[in-house]
């Protein structure tokens, strides 16, 4: 790796000092003047339709604007293709106040428009909607043999592979087998910054759109389809978003309503989602798996089978990679991986951090600790014995794979060596001690992405992209990346994003961000750095005068010779010098397929988790946490630690709290509330060690990065119930592991 001075440090978060002064927005911070404001009315069935809206009392309030509903709202996107957004899965996407048709409970059916929130809440209250339910199916148990694969998924949807070798027969004649169920319940986003849309309706149909995102263009392109709108009519701005999981990855009805209120009353409007409303869209899948496994009698796999059905919409087909992963994490020549969804009238499920990977490891990673008991070998040995060097599913050998060495480390830091194997066999007074490790693999991607950079003659760089910053640094690491290729103090440079007019990008997810923007970034900066030094040579007595590209370097605010450093001009008398007030450069950064064509390009990680587990109330305490990373090159050790931190505290959420209950009498999740739908508080997290191995890599992508914001969560969940097995030798299979279901 070649020597850096920004790239690799623990810089403090640039956005830290704006969020800690209230001076970071959100978007339904941004108070314009003349703002109505809108609420939203949701549907207590969940099939049927709505047979009468009486608006007539909520209309006679003074300070009430307008009732939306599907009696109302102009004909829009003719074509069903254009609500798509660039998430979208296959199928028609939900048309929000379409029709009088109801697809699911909580559907939005009609967005009451007033003075003040206050007065819209309390009005939407009292409107008065009749509807005639019809049957609906909401369990998914009732779906067991109704599954189908699914034809067309949306982006980064990898059918599961062929079989490979005799997965039946070899299963069959193993030495030892498992064969089990897996499941987990839906699971809600629950970012921090609720849904919200500000619009400023800026006349003539113009709209200036803040929108709580994790893709500002995705918005964008959106509500163009929808409204019919141009570009510069419906500029989206989402400078700051209070985390994502994915559920800012695709447009929430709360855009369609405030853009739709805006352009008919000609007016800005604002629409929040409550906290409760929060559960009216998107979700983790409730999924069913299957596995088993087989080993010989010298502890390698004999055969590997995972099978998953999960739960979709009526109208999308919403896809994730589940099983995919096992027949990669481990070596195996007989793998047979299914993949199944059956339609149910809830609302398309949507990528929850990891989506696929972190349910598809639980399972596997279960399975793999009850194989190891079952074979009578240590589970952390087991796997080891197992280690995959090549990529079986697609035949190819990783760009890199340090995941053995996570399995060292790892296992060294936490003091593995110190487990007793046999379940319950360890305690401390009146609290059994469990011991639990787990891995998990995830994509290293790139998407393309453009960015521009400006350099003024005061020497400040400012660089841009439509890029977000859902919380997991982008701001800091890419200030870092144009530091570093520019050579310029961190002070010195403005990254900004989150803003329709900047060069393009993807949505932020899929941990490809730091990939994808930091490349461009490093190319934008690369092009202004070729046209720094063309200025500098027709500077009068240039002592870089005969220099090419490649024999200069940009290092603490100079340009200079490579082999002759004292040779340098001062990259800001560069600027001066070209008579201009800023030099500018863009640049566009893609994958380099053919470099990567011979590779899988995955990050991966292996947890340890010591859990304390009350004999007498069935109370988990996860004590100890060690997650070791292997994910390229780390930018930033403050950030990536903070993200693999915010993953352990997420997967413990997943292994012990997390569930949103169906009561399918009435098709309606009952704990759509934060009193109900329990997340971790400060006293459920104690220790939490993160340990990076980094891996040098230069086919992923020029910077070697491999993205951190979701590798961290794979195999936590499945290592506490891993660990709570050793503990009290329950084993469960279901998840959350409330503590019924260990008394
Ligand atoms: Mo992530 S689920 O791609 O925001």
């Amino acid at each position: 790796m070649s020597q850096t001075n920004y790239i690799g440090k623990a810089l403090n978060r640039v956005d830290g000092p704006a969020k800690v002064a209230g001076t970071a927005k959100y978007a339904a911070e941004f108070n314009v003047p003349g703002l109505a404001y809108g609420y939203i009315v949701n549907s207590p069935i969940a099939k049927g339709k709505i047979t009468r809206i009486d608006a007539a009392e909520v209309l006679a309030l003074p300070g009430v604007h307008r009732v939306f509903s599907h009696e109302n709202v102009p004909m829009l996107a003719i074509l069903d293709r254009s609500y798509k957004d660039d998430v979208a899965p296959g199928g028609s996407p939900f048309r929000p106040l379409h029709d009088a048709e109801i697809k699911f409970s909580l559907q939005p059916v009609a967005l009451v428009v007033a003075d003040t929130i206050e007065l819209a809440r309390y009005a939407a209250s009292i409107l008065k909607i009749e509807y005639e339910a019809a049957p609906h199916e909401t369990d998914i148990e009732t779906k067991r043999t109704k599954g189908f694969e699914p034809g067309r998924g949306k982006t980064g949807f990898t059918p599961p592979p062929p079989p490979r070798g005799n997965p039946d027969r070899e299963l069959k004649n193993a030495v030892h087998s498992i064969d089990q169920e897996y499941v987990h319940g839906t699971q809600h986003h629950n970012p921090m910054e609720m849904f919200g849309t500000t619009v400023e309706y800026l006349g003539e149909g113009k709209l200036n759109v803040y929108d709580k995102t994790q893709g500002a263009l995705n918005s964008q392109q959106y509500i163009r389809k929808v409204f019919g709108l141009s570009k510069e009519e419906a500029r989206v701005i989402s400078k700051y978003t209070g985390g994502g999981f994915g559920s800012g990855l695709r447009p929430q009805h709360q855009l369609f309503m405030a853009v739709l209120a805006a352009l008919e009353l000609k007016q800005s409007v604002r629409v929040t989602m409550t906290r409760q409303q929060m559960f009216s869209f998107g979700h983790r899948p409730h999924t069913l798996q299957t596995v088993k496994l087989g080993t010989n009698a010298d502890g390698t796999l004999a055969a590997v089978q995972h099978h998953a059905l999960h739960e979709t919409s009526q109208f999308e087909d919403y896809t994730e990679n589940v099983v995919n992963w096992s027949g990669m994490l481990y070596q195996c020549a007989n793998v047979k991986l299914g993949y199944q969804l059956a339609k149910l009238d809830v609302y398309t499920p949507q990528d929850m951090r990891a989506p696929g990977a972190a349910t598809g490891s639980f399972a596997l990673e279960v399975a793999m600790d009850e194989m190891a008991y079952a074979a009578g070998l240590d589970p952390l040995d087991f796997r080891i014995r197992n280690y995959a060097d090549r990529d079986q599913n697609l035949d190819k050998p990783f760009s890199s794979k340090k995941l053995r060495e996570c399995y060292h480390e790892g296992a060294a830091k936490f003091g593995w060596e110190k487990r007793n194997p046999a379940p319950r066999s360890m305690r401390q007074g009146n609290m059994l001690v469990g011991y639990g490790m787990a891995g998990g693999v995830w994509d290293a991607s790139q998407q393309k992405a453009g960015a521009k950079v400006s350099l003024s003659a005061d020497g400040m760089l400012t660089v841009q992209s439509a890029t977000n910053d859902i919380g997991t640094g982008t701001y800091t690491i890419m200030t870092q990346v144009a530091a570093e290729y520019l050579g310029l103090p961190v002070e010195a440079v403005d990254f900004q994003l989150g803003d329709t007019e900047f060069p393009a990008a993807p949505v932020q997810g899929g941990s490809w961000t730091a990939a994808s923007i930091g490349t461009a970034v490093k190319n934008a900066c690369e092009a202004l750095g070729e046209k720094l030094l063309k200025q500098a040579q027709k500077m009068k007595g240039s002592p870089l005068e005969d220099a090419k590209f490649e024999d200069v370097e940009f290092v603490n605010g100079q340009l200079r010779l490579r082999l002759d450093p004292g040779q340098a001009v001062v990259i800001r008398d560069i600027v001066q010098a070209s008579g201009e007030t800023k030099m500018e450069a863009d640049a566009t950064a893609a994958p380099n397929l053919l470099k990567q064509q011979g590779y899988s390009l995955h990050a991966h990680n292996a947890v340890f988790v010591e859990v304390q587990v009350d004999e007498d109330l069935g109370t988990i305490h996860v004590t100890r946490v060690v997650n070791a990373v292997a994910a390229g090159r780390i930018i930033n050790p403050n950030t990536a630690r903070s993200q693999v931190l915010g993953s352990v505290v997420w997967g413990i959420s997943m292994a012990l709290m997390e569930e949103t209950v169906m009561d399918h009498q009435f098709g309606r999740y009952m704990n759509h509330n934060y009193a109900e739908y329990h997340i971790p508080v400060n006293a459920d997290i104690h220790d939490i060690d993160v340990l990076f191995v980094e891996e040098e890599d230069d086919i992923v992508n020029p910077l070697g990065v491999k993205g951190i914001g979701e590798v961290g969560l794979l195999g936590v969940a499945a290592a506490i119930t891993n660990a709570v097995y050793h503990a009290t030798g329950r084993r469960v299979r279901e998840l959350p592991i409330m503590l019924d279901k260990l008394l």
